[in-house]
């Protein structure tokens, strides 16, 4: 089976790609326009797994050049579709540029899907579709609250648009998984997260710090009614996110009765602080890291994990890597950058 991975080139995706690769004997193509990657994440990928993929660099906004690449690729049998802008701040200040770029970017896809009779999609969701949602562990049956960013925004209505597709559509099925906080790198080292710009996110933002790239790092607030009074997250290593991606298509594959759209939450349950991450970081590394407590970030929210009881039933989708194993390999890709 053929399968299109977009956004093959970012973080997620191309560790999704090797896990495939590695894992599968699905035969791998991408399309990514490089808006926030680049083609070097196709000869990581080469280095690890020792094969090399067929990848288009083409703007899935283009709709006819999205559908020639289908055109070309008949046996396509499923599609993971990551490419999307994932900046919560920046959506702030460009809403147009994330609605342009994610929703229509979906809706090429969806329309190939139908035009092409491709049977399954595995859609990048996140869990800022919870937004401030009170009741901790969140649970994907939550009645959604109002999206606290054009970025959270864009992914409610992505997972909206597809569950109207998928309800006209029979023949087309659809797993949207709700990423928490991915971190980490591929245990080789050789992948991990390239912040082409100057790093929103922790992690990059810790190991940056550490390696001398940035000078210190600013906690974002030092007085939540958290355990230490910083914001508490759900981070989950990006190999776990991808194994769920590989694990999510094949159910699709393997249960004709399973429902045409379904949505699971991808954290590992545990609720970290930014302290005890960075304490879990210079455990690791060895490196005691510069920072400060500083303001809250506007639009944080003061904690959230997840309940992962559904992805663990329906998927039989375990975490494998725990905090200490995110932080020992995001210090290894970060290392392995210098060199
Ligand atoms: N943080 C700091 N200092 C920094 C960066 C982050 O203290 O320099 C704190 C934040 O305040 C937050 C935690 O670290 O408490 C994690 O922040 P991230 O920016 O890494 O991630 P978010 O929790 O903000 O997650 C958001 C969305 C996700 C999305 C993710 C990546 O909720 O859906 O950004 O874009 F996937």
């Amino acid at each position: 089976m053929k399968i299109l991975v977009t956004g093959g080139a970012g973080y997620i995706g191309s560790h999704t790609i090797i896990e495939i690769m590695k894992h599968t004997g699905w035969e791998v193509i991408s399309i990514d326009n490089f808006s926030n990657s680049s083609a070097a994440a196709y000869d990581r990928i080469r280095s690890i797994t020792g094969k090399s993929i067929r990848h288009y660099d083409i703007d899935l906004r283009d709709l006819s050049a999205t559908s020639k690449v289908f055109a070309e690729n008949p046996d396509i049998g499923g599609i993971i579709h990551f490419a999307a802008f994932k900046a919560v701040g920046e959506s702030v200040e460009k809403p147009l540029m994330y609605y342009d770029n994610n929703i229509n970017s979906l809706a090429h896809i969806l329309k190939c899907q139908q035009q092409f009779n491709v049977p399954y999609l595995i859609f990048s969701s996140s869990c800022s579709v919870y937004g401030n949602l009170r009741e901790l562990p969140v649970t994907e049956n939550s009645v959604l609250p109002k999206a606290e960013s054009p970025y959270a925004y864009t992914k409610q209505i992505g997972e909206v648009m597809i569950a109207d597709f998928v309800n006209v559509n029979p023949d087309c099925k659809c797993i949207a998984l709700r990423y928490f906080n991915p971190v980490g790198a591929h245990e080789s080292g050789m992948n991990g997260e390239l912040a082409l710009t100057r790093p929103n996110n922790l992690v990059p933002y810790i190991t940056q710090t550490a390696i001398g790239k940035l000078e210190q790092l600013t906690v974002f607030g030092g007085n939540y009614p958290t355990r230490d009074g910083t914001c508490v997250r759900d981070y989950i290593h990006v190999s776990d996110i991808a194994s769920a991606h590989v694990m999510a298509l094949q159910k699709l594959i393997d249960e004709p009765d399973f429902p045409n759209y379904d949505i699971i939450n991808l954290g590992t349950g545990n609720g970290v602080t930014v302290l005890e991450a960075i304490q879990a970081f210079e455990r690791e590394s060895g490196v005691s890291l510069n920072y400060k407590i500083g303001e809250r970030r506007p639009g944080d929210v003061a904690a959230i994990y997840a309940n992962n009881t559904k992805a663990r039933e329906v998927l039989g989708w375990v975490p494998q890597y725990d905090l200490d194993a995110m932080m020992r390999s995001a210090w290894k890709w970060e290392t392995y950058l210098k060199e």
